[in-house]
């Protein structure tokens, strides 16, 4: 017999496991569905590429260089690189490389002092003169023809912004192995749920590192939201409560470098949490009124990320709890030869870490959400 502490703990426990297990498995089944748009594949609209910086000595040339060598019409491209008072003298690398490549349209502009990446974006979006914008982070590689695949998905007017798929970049010889594998992990499961979502109507979590979005809906948003972090995430669910198509793409592929240490690596996790549970707070109360086929994979991700990770934390305390006023019982027995057979599995030990970690990140974010906006954040290195 099931003591009430061992019920409550089980009852969690397959809630907080069983419903994202069975939301991928469904949504796997999306996966390979058609688009449901149409598309014409040589549609190459006027394009402004956007590129925000702070201390990015380090990649800057790097990137400028990364993006000419996309098979783009070169005079449907105009670079806008914006600075926001870097101390490393990224401006004056992206100044150089300017000079070293006249042919291309490229404005450099630079704000006073560091407000945020949203509020440089903005002012870049001032500045941008093409169809369809696109922000790149400095420190984010693409694949040689993500950006046309991209931005032909525009043909279709019922597209409203369009998101690349992020893979960790795998270093020889380096100290963070493990921030890779970890990140790897993640992201295999990240970019499926991400596109499948999108085969239904729009994912509500974009990859800032490479985003497209259709100008003129970006103005009648007003641009970047200066309250909010995710300007990926949030500014994409925006535009998919407005009804177009937010979506993360496979042919749009981005190259993302991990942090040097793996401490460095979690405290990025945690910024970035923190910035979608901003998002998932902001966006709850328009949940009723969201477009039908958007609604429940919004619910989900949004469930996901402010309620699920409790689940795990009570459903685990409650193990302990249990363990001292129950005893060892049976199933107490089973779920712990069922976790440390977990840890002898070097792949089923990465995943359960790569999971608990996430979880904890997501919790702790929930908290800080409450205070903590994160507007301008901390670099860190590569
Ligand atoms: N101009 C400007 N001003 N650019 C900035 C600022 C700022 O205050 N802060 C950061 N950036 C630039 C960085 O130079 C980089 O090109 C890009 O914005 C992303 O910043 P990173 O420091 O590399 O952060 P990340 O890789 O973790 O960013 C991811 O999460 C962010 C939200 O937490 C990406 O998805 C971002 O696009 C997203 O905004
Ligand atoms: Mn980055």
């Amino acid at each position: 017999m099931l003591t009430f502490l061992e019920l409550t703990m089980m009852l969690l426990g397959i809630v907080h496991f069983g419903l994202p297990l069975f939301y991928y498995v469904y949504i796997r089944t999306k996966l390979n569905r058609p688009w449901n748009l149409n598309i014409d594949r040589d549609y190459r609209p006027r394009i402004s590429l956007i590129v925000p910086t702070f201390n990015e000595g380090d990649f800057i040339e790097a990137k400028l260089s990364d993006i000419v060598k996309q098979d783009y019409p070169e005079d449907r491209i105009e670079i806008i690189v914006v600075d926001s008072a870097s101390s490393d003298g990224t401006i004056d690398l992206a100044e150089a490389w300017n000079a070293r490549h006249l042919n291309y349209n490229i404005k450099l502009l630079t704000e006073p002092d560091r407000r945020g990446k949203a509020r440089a974006l903005n002012l870049a979006l001032r500045h941008a003169e093409g169809e369809i914008v696109v922000v790149t982070d400095a420190d984010a590689f693409l694949r040689q023809h993500s950006l046309k695949e991209a931005a032909a998905l525009f043909s279709d007017s019922t597209v409203g912004a369009v998101t690349g798929i992020i893979l960790a970049e795998r270093r020889k010889n380096r100290d963070n192995e493990n921030a890779e594998i970890y990140e790897s992990i993640y992201r295999f499961h990240h970019n499926i749920i991400r596109i499948a979502e999108s085969k239904i109507h729009s994912t509500p979590i974009f990859n800032g590192q490479l985003m497209f979005f259709r100008k003129d809906y970006l103005l009648q948003l007003g641009g970047f939201s200066l309250d909010v972090g995710a300007d990926d995430s949030y500014t994409a669910t925006l535009v998919a409560l407005a009804g177009y198509r937010a979506i993360a793409v496979p042919e749009a592929v981005v190259y993302e470098p991990m942090p040097r240490s793996m401490r460095s690596y979690m405290s990025m996790k945690a910024r970035r949490a923190l910035h979608l549970v901003q998002t998932f707070r902001k966006i709850l109360n328009r949940l009723p009124r969201a477009p039908s086929r958007f609604k429940p994979v919004l619910a989900v991700e949004a469930f996901l990320h402010l309620i699920n990770p409790w689940l795990l934390l009570a459903s685990g305390s409650i193990f302990l709890l249990s363990f001292i006023v129950d005893g060892p019982t049976f199933l107490k027995l089973v779920v712990a030869v069922m976790i440390v057979g977990m840890m002898l599995v070097k792949r089923a030990r990465e995943f359960l870490f790569t999971w608990v970690a996430n979880q904890l990140i997501l919790a702790y974010s929930i908290l800080r959400s409450f205070r903590s906006h994160e507007l301008c954040w901390k670099k860190i290195e590569k």
